[in-house]
């Protein structure tokens, strides 16, 4: 298949681009580099820089001619789209709206979509699956449900079918060390944890010590990229092969907790990683945990990486690299 990877320069689309290239597929990449990183990008792709904002230029991108659409380019940060809902609704809402319909006057009718967790909000009930009532509690999550909705009704009126991929917890970089591009400002745990581990902050956070949780700290569903990466590759496969849409979410259903994952650097860099005890960040669950029994099902796809020593340790690789720490 030739594929257009929608934010390939970034942390996730640069994982899903070098495994779909690895099997054969032809890949092209859009980015604006926002958030991406040019060490992302290998000489076996095509790269068109620009922006999803600009219609006729991506419009002309689309028609060179694709089997499929994989689209990761959005803001991710649940926190400051509280704060600055305008630049998701641009981003995550405009932005995809753009593609879907360059899509469909290109003729492409397949697209995955990167969805989120976050679409279901506080969990009434552990593990969350796909029934799980959806209620966001952050601008981000809503921004992921509205595009997964208009999807539903695109596939009806258009016949574009897509697979909407409900993301947990993402981390960790490729096993084999290929991929080490790093994203500009991380907000999220670990590449929190690995910057303070690199020298680049002194000191992290700990956001809350008082949550019904064995050690008192936030617990997240924590998948392996290269986990994610597969699954990317074998929804687009269920879709192409069916000829149905798809809504799954990915997880790896195991829990981890800040201070595992703190402990967990600790010892596989050799750093002390100072952690401040401070209060919680608003709108945190105490506990996240998926159920990926349906893509199992549907997909045959199960998280083979995700465990805690190779997150940590695969992420701790790709800094020390391009950060030239050795
Ligand atoms: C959030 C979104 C998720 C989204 C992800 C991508 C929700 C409920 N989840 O995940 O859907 O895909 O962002 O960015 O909206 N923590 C600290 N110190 C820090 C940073 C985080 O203690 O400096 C804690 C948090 O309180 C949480 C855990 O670490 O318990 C993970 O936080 P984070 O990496 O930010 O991800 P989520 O908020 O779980």
């Amino acid at each position: 298949m030739k594929v257009l990877v929608v934010g390939g320069a970034g942390y996730i689309g640069s994982h899903v681009a070098r495994l779909f290239a690895d099997k054969g597929h032809g890949v092209d990449i859009v980015d604006n580099l926002s958030t991406g990183s040019r060490d992302n990008l290998f000489p076996d792709y095509g790269f068109f820089e620009g922006s999803i904002l600009d219609y006729p230029w991506l419009l002309g991108v689309m028609r060179r001619g694709y089997d499929a659409i994989v689209h990761l380019a959005a803001s991710k940060a649940a926190g400051e789209s509280m704060l600055v809902p305008e630049k998701y609704s641009l981003q995550n809402i405009s932005g995809t709206i753009n593609i879907i319909n360059a899509a469909c006057e290109a003729g492409i009718r397949t697209i995955v979509f990167s969805s989120s967790a976050a679409v279901y909000g506080e969990p009434k009930y552990l593990p969350i699956d796909e029934l799980h009532p959806q209620n966001p509690e952050n601008y981000y999550g809503f921004t992921k449900l509205e595009i997964e909705r208009i999807l539903a009704w695109y596939d009806r009126l258009k016949g574009l079918k897509f697979a909407a991929l409900r993301y947990f917890n993402v981390a960790g970089y490729d096993p084999a060390g290929v991929i080490h591009g790093l994203e500009k400002n991380p907000a999220n745990l670990i590449p929190v944890i690995m910057e303070v581990a690199a020298g680049m902050r002194p000191a992290l956070d700990v956001f809350g010590t008082d949550y019904p949780t064995p050690d008192g700290t936030g617990v997240r569903d924590y998948i392996h990229v290269s986990d994610l990466a597969a699954a990317h590759l074998a929804a687009l496969e269920y879709v192409a092969r069916e000829g149905k849409s798809l809504t799954v979410n990915l997880g790896s259903e195991s829990g981890l907790s800040v201070l595992e994952l703190i402990e967990a650097a600790r010892r596989i860099t050799g750093k002390a990683i100072p952690a401040n005890i401070v209060g919680r960040r608003p709108g945190d669950p105490a506990k996240l945990v998926a159920s990926s029994a349906t893509a199992k099902r549907l997909l045959g796809w199960e998280a083979r990486h995700s465990d805690l020593d190779t997150l940590i340790s695969t992420t701790w690789r790709a800094y020390r690299r391009s950060l030239k720490l050795d």
